[in-house]
């Protein structure tokens, strides 16, 4: 399973990276809001620190809009990945960058039926987003279920990209159904480490160790 970071802080995207925890990294207008940075600059210092895809986003609502976005975006490097939201301009910037050679997420998606539009526009990633469909009392993690199952059906090379990932449990399921990559803040990426019996049982081992009088440096 591959992990991506949301985020465009430098900081957090470097300092998981040193961990080998970044396959790649997401932003989105509401994240480059956050990092007060300009996009163009931002994209290409995260460019230049992860090696894996680095999805930047139009803002454009016009096909011929977004196009001429996308393909400025994707001079920024070569591990760009043009970010499209699930609209009929999007599918079609999809199909139209994608025929190009150019990797695409299709993003904002909410039902498997927009999910096959995808990958039969030729997306690279698709993003349904977990989080929000929780937030109106839908499961989220069953739209991942499903589309798993109906790309596999039909051999889609689309990688579902997991998103809108609020807790370390959204991680686990989506590893159980299959998802091909998570994206998720850092601090979910951070917590996954946690454990209460890990801490306990660092307290007691700390403790006996302290007992024995002993140094290992
Ligand atoms: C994914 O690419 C999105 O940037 C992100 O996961 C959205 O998450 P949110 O619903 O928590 O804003």
């Amino acid at each position: 399973m591959k992990f991506f970071v949301d985020t465009a802080e430098i900081d957090a995207i470097a300092e998981l990276n040193d961990l080998g925890m970044v396959d790649g990294v997401t932003t989105n207008p509401s994240l480059i809001l956050k990092s007060g940075r300009d996009i163009l600059e931002v994209t290409k210092e995260i460019c230049d620190l992860v090696d894996g895809p680095v999805s930047a986003e139009v803002v454009a609502t016009e096909a011929d809009d977004m196009i001429a976005e996308g393909r400025k975006l994707a001079k920024i490097a070569p591990n760009i990945a043009v970010k499209v939201p699930l609209t009929w301009a999007g599918l079609k910037t999809c199909k139209t960058l994608s025929d190009e050679g150019q990797m695409v997420n299709v993003t904002l998606c909410f039902s498997t039926n927009q999910a096959i539009l995808a990958a039969k526009a030729g997306a690279t990633f698709i993003s349904p987003f977990i989080g929000r469909l929780d937030d109106i009392n839908m499961d989220g993690m069953d739209l991942i279920a499903d589309i798993r199952q109906v790309y596999d059906n039909y051999g889609f090379e689309t990688e579902i990209l997991a998103a809108s990932i609020r807790t370390v449990n959204h991680v686990t399921d989506s590893a159980r159904i299959g998802a091909d990559v998570i994206t998720a803040p850092p601090g979910v990426i951070k917590k996954l480490a946690d454990h209460p019996l890990t801490d306990k049982g660092l307290d007691a081992f700390l403790s006996d160790w302290a007992k024995t009088g002993q140094k290992i440096l």
